[in-house]
């Protein structure tokens, strides 16, 4: 009778134990999970008010570094469409909002175009020395200048069968050049180089003589200002149809032969047309790069200017 009672007793503390035990578990369990789920990046950009599907694309898109800097700034409405842009770059992200909301009327993928080649500060305001290892690829225009006594190496003297007489260029870019000008001349174009290496102080005088014409504004349409052309490179060139003036180059069948073909031999139309505000130069339908048949052939494909494909692929780590 005794033993009975004291297994029941037993059996009832066992029974609150156990109760016990259950309780403080699930409790723990619950609260180490809380405790785990806060440290997520959804807890923390939920505290920020970033949707669900807001999250979903800044975990696909960002790399933790980003978004851990993400979570000390303020919930930005436009960043999922900023993100998923394939030319996005997370340095510039506060650029992109704040010229955004100044151009309220800009799509935003033109706003991250516009401000990866620098279009929200002002041309030659700040500029910025380029010494770019590798000069075929180097970017000079209304942001990036060489010095006054930058000479490339490697400038060679062309022939008349190519050019126009006194044009000198890059050697690589000269043999390219004849590549594309026998190309072309087997299909029954003649394309000519008129202009090709300028140092800065003829550079300088150019633009000085369509600033005396044209005033400054014009001037700086279609002219580079001295230590801002990448005729300096040597590297660029203009062209010539036989037949025609340069001005004109853009009306001829020669140009169009150009544009679908330049790029096979390393050389892309600098400065398009729709462009005019990424470049900060007038369409010039005689005006060529070179940067080598790869870099060409990605540019062509994504239909971007040099300004773009340098800021994206070969700057954003810098940047
Ligand atoms: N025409 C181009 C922009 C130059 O002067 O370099
Ligand atoms: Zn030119």
């Amino acid at each position: 009778m005794y033993k009975k009672r004291k297994i029941r007793k037993q059996a009832k503390r066992n029974f609150i134990l156990l109760t016990l035990i259950i309780f403080i578990s699930v409790v723990g369990i619950k609260l180490v999970d809380d405790y785990l789920y806060q440290q997520t990046y959804e807890y923390k950009l939920l505290q920020i008010n970033y949707s669900l599907d807001e999250i979903k694309i800044i975990e696909k898109e960002l790399e933790d570094k980003q978004i851990d800097s993400l979570l000390t700034k303020d919930y930005n409405p436009n960043l999922t469409k900023i993100i998923i842009n394939k030319y996005f770059i997370y340095n510039n992200l506060d650029r992109y909002s704040n010229y955004a909301n100044e151009n309220k009327d800009i799509d935003l993928n033109k706003i991250i175009s516009l401000v990866n080649v620098n279009r929200d500060r002002d041309f030659y305001k700040e500029p910025i020395k380029n010494n770019y290892k590798d000069e075929k690829l180097m970017l000079v225009n209304k942001y990036y200048y060489l010095d006054k006594d930058y000479e490339p190496e490697n400038i060679i003297t062309t022939t008349g069968t190519y050019s126009y007489a006194n044009n000198s260029l890059n050697e690589e870019t000269y043999n390219a050049y004849q590549e594309l000008y026998d190309a072309a001349k087997s299909d029954g174009y003649t394309i000519l180089i008129v202009s090709s290496y300028r140092n800065y102080e003829y550079q300088e005088e150019l633009w000085n003589e369509r600033k005396a014409l044209y005033g400054t504004r014009k001037a700086d349409e279609y002219a580079a200002r001295a230590g801002h052309s990448e005729h300096q490179t040597g590297y660029a060139l203009d062209v010539a149809d036989f037949y025609d003036t340069n001005d004109k180059f853009g009306d001829t069948k020669s140009y169009l032969w150009m544009k679908d073909n330049a790029h096979k031999y390393g050389f892309i139309l600098r400065y398009p047309k729709d462009k005019e505000d990424i470049t900060g130069y007038s369409y010039e339908p005689w005006h060529y790069r070179y940067v080598g048949k790869e870099t060409a052939n990605k540019i062509f494909k994504e239909n971007i200017t040099f300004d773009e494909y340098y800021a994206y692929y070969l700057n954003k780590e810098v940047n």
